[in-house]
């Protein structure tokens, strides 16, 4: 891990805190992975449906998720969580863990090697237009790359600072997206693409929408937008691009990210990038 600039500015209490907070959620978070990969390469069960036929969970994800939240439960018992498999629970701290087990349940059905473990936490209310994230990691453990933040220091990829992308090219902009698994929402978000596009050089739907965040954050993708994502997709990814220089916004109150909305990239293009999108 390189040098980081001393903690001064902010509460230097909270900012240790912060620190702690990444450090765990790294630990868990590739001892998660392990077990994913694990449990793909034995082969992978569909243990049911949810939204839509097409929105399915396998017995690894829950079993992934089953164990984060009881590493958490065991190192930090007074935290609150907020997974996508197991749900939610109030905690009596102010931190609250918000986890994707793998983001990008599809691919991983399929055997797509992009898919990953996002695990963030957060301070304040537990709802995405309230809370402060603080922590954050998504780790792919195929690629077995690791991107981290701490609110104030900076987002990392294995020991190598993260910068956004500044400007796209004049050739315009490398955009990702994703599209909702229920096929009444196809319509409305080809629209969004049409009326991106010409903002772009080319698109992206690579399936995982905290690597996506983690692309823009590292400069592989010049921006990024999606309809339709929950707390727990966008979590610690937003918190990665922030850290590396870049905006996240959407259609929340304020202009936060929300389900209706989320757009991440630099700052040059994100204006003309939630105009696009937003329509
Ligand atoms: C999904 C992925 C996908 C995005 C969907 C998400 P899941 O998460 O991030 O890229 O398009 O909106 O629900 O279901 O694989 O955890």
């Amino acid at each position: 891990m390189p040098h980081r600039a001393p903690k001064t500015g902010t509460s230097v209490e909270r900012m240790g805190l912060a620190h702690d907070l990444e450090a765990l959620a790294i630990d868990i978070a590739r001892d998660a992975g392990d077990l994913a990969r694990t449990r793909r390469a034995e082969g992978v069960a569909i243990a049911a449906t949810k939204s839509a036929l097409a929105d399915i969970v396998t017995e690894a994800d829950r079993e992934v998720e089953t164990l984060i939240r009881s590493r958490l439960r065991a190192e930090r018992p007074d935290d609150g969580f907020l997974g996508e498999e197991t749900g939610a629970e109030r905690g009596v701290s102010d931190v609250t863990w918000v986890v994707d087990p793998i983001d990008g349940t599809v691919n991983y059905a399929y055997g797509i090697p992009s898919y990953a473990v996002s695990i963030a936490a957060v301070t304040g209310e537990p709802s995405p237009e309230q809370w402060q994230a603080v922590a954050a990691v998504v780790f792919n453990p195929v690629s077995m790359e690791l991107f981290h933040a701490e609110r104030g220091e900076g987002a990392w990829l294995d020991g190598q600072r993260l910068v956004v992308n500044a400007e796209p090219s004049p050739a315009g902009a490398l955009l990702a997206t994703g599209f909702g698994y229920d096929p009444a929402t196809h319509a409305g978000d080809l629209a969004r693409v049409a009326r991106v596009m010409p903002l772009a050089r080319d698109l992206r739907r690579a399936g995982a929408a905290s690597l996506d965040f983690a692309f823009v954050a590292a400069g592989r993708l010049d921006g990024y937008f999606e309809r339709g994502l929950q707390p727990w997709d966008h979590a610690a990814g937003a918190l990665l691009v922030t850290e590396a220089g870049g905006m996240v916004g959407g259609a929340g109150a304020g202009g936060t990210v929300s389900n209706a909305l989320s757009v991440a990239c630099g700052p040059l293009l994100f204006d003309r990038l939630l105009t696009a999108a937003l329509g």
